[in-house]
Order: C-alpha cells, then structure tokens, then sequence
C-alpha cells in the first residue's frame, strides 16, 4: 500500500531533519585513510536526503537509458556528480541502439589462459563502452562451471577458482584502467539458469570459500572493482541480495570490499532487509515499483528499519567507486568514432590465443594450401556467420550484423528467430572466405543449411547427401558444428550437440565419405563426441567473435601455433558429470553435494576417464619440461621453477601448469596452484618461475573460520591436468 501525500510529506521533513543531524562517518569497511574515500564522505555532506536517495536505484526501461544500456543512475548536476550510464559487456557493449564489436566469449578469454590478454579484452571493451558514453560494464560473470550444461557457461571463466580468479583481476583492472566501472557477477552461488530467480544454492561454508566465494575474493583484493552484483538466488536460504553473511561479513568486512554492492536485474526483494544486509544500489524498473524508491526508503527511514548512517554507507561507496574508477572526474561523453576495423584486429587475435586443437591425427594439421585442390566446409552457416551467446552475455547490436530479421533464436522448442539477440553473428569475412584467403588455388565449397530464417533445424536427408557428396570429392572436409546456449531459457539438458539436432549425424556421414574430415566446434560447454575416434582433427574454437572466421582459418593453416587449453572438463558422458544425480534432472534447489569435487576434481577424485581433461590443448609443435627446483619463502610462498623448451619445429606458445596435491581430509587429489604462458622459438627454452600463495596451498578451517596453510603439499608441473611432466615436493 502507497502512504498519501500528505503522508510523504510529513516523512520527508522527519528524514530531512534525521540527515541533517546525524554526522556522516566513514564506515570500519571502508578504506577511510584514502582520498577517494575523504572526498566521498566531504561530498556526500553537501548532498540533500532526496539527492541520496536519487543515487541508490538505477531505472529502466521505461526511462531508458540514453544509449541504448540496461540502466541509468541520475546525476547531481549542481554538485558536478555525473550520471552513471549502465551497460552489459561481457563479451563487448550490450547497447541496445549503437553498434559494438562482438569479441570472443569470456569463455573462450578463459581458454587462452593469458592475464594479459584478458587485461587488453577487458580495456578494449570499456574503450568502446566509453566511447558509447557508458560508465559503468557488467562484464565481469565469474560463476564457475560446476554445471557443464549451464546455460550461461560461455560468460564466465571456467571451472577453476584460481583460473577465473586471476584472469577476472585482469579483467577488471583492464577496463578500469580505461575509467570505466566494473562489476563483477554474480555473488554467489549462481552456477545455474534453470529456476533462475529464486533457486536455493545450498552450498556449505567450505565448499563456497575453497572455491564459488574465491574468484570474487582473489578479485576485490587484487581488482579493486567498482561493484559486485549480487544474483537472483538464494544462498543457504536467504537471497544473495539480502544475505548479510554474503554481502556485509564476508564481502565488506572481511574482505575489505570499499566499493558498491549492485543488485542483479529485479533481483532486490524488499527495502529494510536488503539494504541492512548491504545492498548499496537496486537496478530495478520505474515502471513498476521499486523497493529502493523515494517513497519505500523514506518510510524505512521514519520507522526506523534502516538508518540514516547506513543510507549515507551506500551513497559514500557509489561516490567512492565513481572517484576512484575516475569517471567522477571524467565522465563518459559518447558520441565518439569507434575504430571498429582495429577492434576487429584485437578480437582476432584474442580467439586466435583461445582455440584450443583437441585432436590431430597425424599430423592432419596444419593445413598445406598447395597440396588441397578442393576443400569442403560443412554446416553452422560458415558461409555467413559464426555462433554467439545469448542474452546479456552478447553484444545487442553487433557491428556486423545478425540474420534477416533474426534478432536471436526461439531456444529449445523452436526452431527459427525471435529470441533475444544474435546468436548468428554475421561476419564480414566467414570461415570459407578465410580458407579461400589462405588457399587461392583450393576451390572452396560450401554445403550446408542456407535459410536465415530456420537458422537452428535440423539437417534435411537432402542436405546430408549433398554434403556427403561433396566431401567425397574434396581432398578434405571441414564440418562446423555450434552449440547454442544462453541466459534464461535455462540450462542445456544433455552435453549432445542439440540445435540442429542432428549434427552427430552430419559429422559421421561426412567423415565415413572423408577420412580427412576435421571438426570445428562452436560452443560455450562442452559437447560430447560419439564421432571422436571417426575424424582426423577437433578443433574447439568457443564462440569465436566477429573476427572468428579468419582465426580458424590461421589456426587450420598453421599461421598460428593453436596454444588455447581447456578451462573446463569435456566428459565422455553426460552421466559422468558431478551434477547429473540419477536422471540428469537440472535441480531446483541445487545442494552442492559434491563439496569440492568440481570439474577436473571430481574425476581425478571419481577415477574417470573425461573425453578431454582440463588444462588440455595440443600445439604443432612440442615442449620439453626439465629441472624442477621447489622453494618455500618463511611466509609459505611457494616458488616452483622449471625449464620449457620448445622441441619442435615451428613457434607456439605453452601454458606449463604447476598442481598442487594437499594432503588433508576432503580435498581432491590436485589443485591448479599456477601457471603461466610463454612464447617460444624452436629449439628455444625458458625458466619459468610461478609463485604459489599461502592462500593457494590452504584449506579454509570451519571450526576456526579462516584460511589454513598445510605444510608440505606435493608439486606437479606439466602441460594439462592429465599430463604431467615433473613432480616435486
Ligand atoms: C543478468 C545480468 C545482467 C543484467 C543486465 C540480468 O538478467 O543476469 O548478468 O548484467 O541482466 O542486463
């Protein structure tokens, strides 16, 4: 029920006279010695109860944002505090009217495991952001991938905490190095789409610090982010939004966290709980009501469920956040040219550092242009396009374009457009226009499904023949196969490649005409591959970006040496998986019983065999791993060294992997402790040097609610999760 006016009124003047007396003090969780932080608290003096109150809750649609973003913070003109215009951009600018660069998913910066290229992903994208006139980007998804068939996968960083950790501080020091605001999602416990909204994540204290809690913890200390979003479930009971453990203990206490906490989209629930439990800001929709309002806050305020120097903490941390990120001095204009051609270059280089070559039977790759007259490329409209990410994880209006009135494609049930976005991204230079790049001579054929507006049925037993046909009269055959996924509709509900539904098929017929079939793989999970052993290469190329088709090529080629490595597992079966139970039901409720046996940990732990384990990627050429030394710091740092050589003929780079084998009750047999990528020459060799912190060789101790260094762990440094090379302790 809505108080009336008069009512209003007499609220107003109690919190205005509330404001004026009480003394703004910098909050025990703030950083009070900074001079951001001063300046926040002088600033925040000289605004009135009804100019805080502006700052707490972003609006959309209904006022929609100029520039076409997801939401809009007003400004205080008098006091120069600008307005903060808010945009996705996971994998690029979600501005729903400007045209943006589409970069490879997050997943695939994932694969490329290379903190300077996702530093670079991260600037590039906040330089289009401002140059868009945003001031604030959503792209910073950390969930990790205990869900193989996640539906929102493909935006965050893979099923490491150490891994997407690390490449998330990167990130994020990235694009605020370029003065734009960070955010960082989604807190916590948000490893699934299916009963999105509201979903308990039951995940014990353990498990969530070991590994859902660390990405964001490794990322506040050592990423500074603006803001941390918090998700749309509920964590042990209580909403990740109103969940004091979550965002005032842990978060701002214990991590020292200075900047704002941000509500998902609609996932603020109630006023006096929220924000007493450290919800800063609501993103929430004026066109229906909103819990962080004038008129709900100011009746929180004069019934006294919240108070005055805790509203003051919220606005301080959005003040702070602007001065620190620098867009408070420096506010985003838009209207500027954006160089789309050099962003296209970036993006290419950045899907050319994340392919990940799964299989290579002798030596099929790379390809020799001269000795190929005639080359078949089938399916996944590699004529046109490449395969996107849905929903907010995409860009909304690509530069490049999407499918004649296809916005997006109708998911699961459907067949065709109108689902939100462009999971068919058209791209100015397709694989096969790469290939006929690369390979003048070759005649190029292509044979596959040619309708834009079906984009995703299956396979015709026309179509079939054709592309057996064609493939028995080249001297080779590419097959693309994509799978599609992304927010919303839920999750995937088996790792088979769907939509087409019968791409396994088409791979078998074309490589049972071919043996010198090799398969590209679009997608943001893994895919099984009852083909595997029937085709001579699998390449993983994620979801590739707008650039995408000239990096297959280089990489099919051999221009480049493929040097990506799996931030996931891809299991051999759906049933091996730790979240498939008995049925393969998607849960509800999801209780993490598998503690923390995610991903690679669970088949070590389990003793199963995966298709392709984590850390794994071949290279054209090879490395060689010697003299490990091991050496132990007072404080408990680890320095593990070695050398790398290059061994074989051509240039690459490596990513030599160091795991960790904790010796205590509950822990899976290894752990990523470090890693690091180098370039080598042939015949060339480097020391690598990676140091392992305190933290990365403990266990978090319940009874003592703290981290726990365990002496003595065992080293194991090789070239995948699975392939290891040198052993030490
Ligand atoms: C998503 C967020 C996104 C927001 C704004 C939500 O539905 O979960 O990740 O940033 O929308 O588009």
């Amino acid at each position: 029920m809505q108080p009336n006016r008069v009512w209003i009124a007499v609220l107003l003047v109690m919190s205005f006279a509330v404001s004026l007396t009480i003394t703004a003090e910098a909050q025990e969780s703030g950083t009070p010695n900074d001079a951001a932080w001063r300046r926040a608290d002088e600033l925040l003096k000289k605004l009135t109860l009804d100019e805080k109150l502006q700052l707490i809750l972003s609006r959309y649609p209904s006022n929609a944002s100029p520039g076409g973003g997801g939401g809009y913070i007003e400004g205080v003109t008098r006091l120069h505090i600008p307005g903060i215009n808010i945009s996705d951009s996971a994998t690029g600018s979600g501005s729903t009217t400007q045209p943006s660069s589409t970069f490879p998913a997050t997943i695939a910066l994932a694969a490329s495991w290379d903190r300077q290229l996702s530093y670079n992903y991260g600037s590039e994208i906040a330089i289009q952001l401002r140059a868009q006139g945003f001031a604030m980007g959503l792209g910073g998804g950390a969930n990790l991938t205990r869900e193989p068939r996640g539906g929102r996968a493909f935006e965050y960083l893979g099923e490491d905490p150490l891994l997407a950790g690390e490449l998330l501080v990167a990130r994020t020091n990235g694009t605020q190095s370029q003065k734009v605001m960070a955010s960082i999602k989604h807190f916590a416990g948000n490893e699934q789409e299916t009963n999105r909204i509201g979903g308990d994540s039951r995940i014990d204290d353990r498990t969530l610090r070991e590994l859902y809690l660390l990405p964001f913890e490794i990322a506040v200390e050592q990423g500074h982010p603006a803001s941390v979003m918090c998700s749309y479930n509920r964590l042990n009971a209580e909403y990740a939004c109103e969940n004091s453990v979550l965002l005032t203990d842990i978060l701002k206490t214990q991590w020292h966290f200075a900047g704002q906490v941000q509500s998902d989209w609609g996932a603020t629930h109630t006023t006096a709980k929220a924000i007493n439990a450290g919800l800063d800001e609501e993103e929430g929709s004026d066109a229906g009501p909103s819990y962080f309002g004038r008129v709900p806050v100011l009746f929180a305020l004069a019934n006294h469920d919240i108070t005055q120097e805790r509203v003051d903490d919220m606005v301080r941390r959005k003040l702070y956040a602007m001065i620190s990120s620098g867009v408070m001095d420096h506010p985003p204009l838009g209207g500027e040219k954006i160089d789309f051609d050099a962003t296209r270059t970036f993006a290419q280089s950045v899907e050319e550092q994340s392919i990940v070559l799964l299989k290579n039977d002798r030596q099929q790759l790379p390809l020799s242009a001269s000795k190929l007259k005639r080359i078949a490329v089938v399916g996944s409209h590699a004529d046109v396009a490449v395969m996107s990410g849905g929903g907010s994880g995409d860009t909304m209006h690509p530069v490049t374009g999407s499918f004649t009135g296809c916005e997006g494609l109708e998911f699961v049930d459907h067949n065709g457009c109108g689902w939100w976005r462009n999971p068919w991204l058209k791209v100015p230079v397709p694989l096969t226009k790469a290939i006929r790049e690369l390979s003048p001579a070759s005649e190029v054929e292509f044979s596959g499904v040619q309708d834009e507006h079906a984009p995703f049925r299956a396979y015709s037993p026309g179509e079939i023949a054709d592309a057996v046909a064609l493939a028995r009269r080249s001297d080779l055959a590419i097959v693309v196969v994509a799978q599609p996924a992304g927010e919303d509709f839920g999750d995937l509900r088996t790792l088979s490649l769907q939509n087409p539904s019968n791409q396994n098929e088409l791979v078998e017929a074309v490589a049972s005409a071919n043996p010198h079939t090799i398969v590209v793989i679009e997608s943001g999970n893994p895919v099984l591959m009852p083909w595997k052993d029937k085709v001579a290469a699998i390449v993983e190329a994620w979801y590739p970006g707008e650039a995408g088709g000239r990096a297959i090529a280089n990489v099919l080629f051999g221009k480049v040496d493929p040097s990506g490595k799996l931030p996931f597992t891809f299991p051999a079966r759906d049933e091996d998986t730790p979240t498939w139970g008995a049925t393969g039901a998607l849960s509800k409720d999801p209780v993490y019983s598998e503690k923390l046996n995610i991903g690679y940990r669970w088949y070590d732990a389990k003793k199963l065999a995966p298709l392709f384990e984590f850390g794994y990627g071949l290279s054209y050429t090879h490395f060689a791993y010697s003299d490990l030394s091991l050496k132990h710091d007072p404080d408990h740092t680890l320095h593990v060294s070695f050398t790398v050589k290059n061994d074989g003929t051509v240039e690459g780079a490596e990513v030599p992997q160091v795991y960790l084998g904790i010796d205590y009750a509950g822990e899976p047999p290894l752990r990523l402790g470090g890693w690091s990528k180098i370039h080598l020459k042939p015949g060339a060799s480097q020391q690598v040097d990676i140091t392992v912190s305190p933290r990365t060789q403990s266990v978090w101790d319940t009874s003592a609610a703290d981290w726990r260094y365990i002496p003595d762990a065992a080293a194991y440094v090789g070239s995948s999760s699975r392939d290891i090379r040198l052993k030490g302790r």
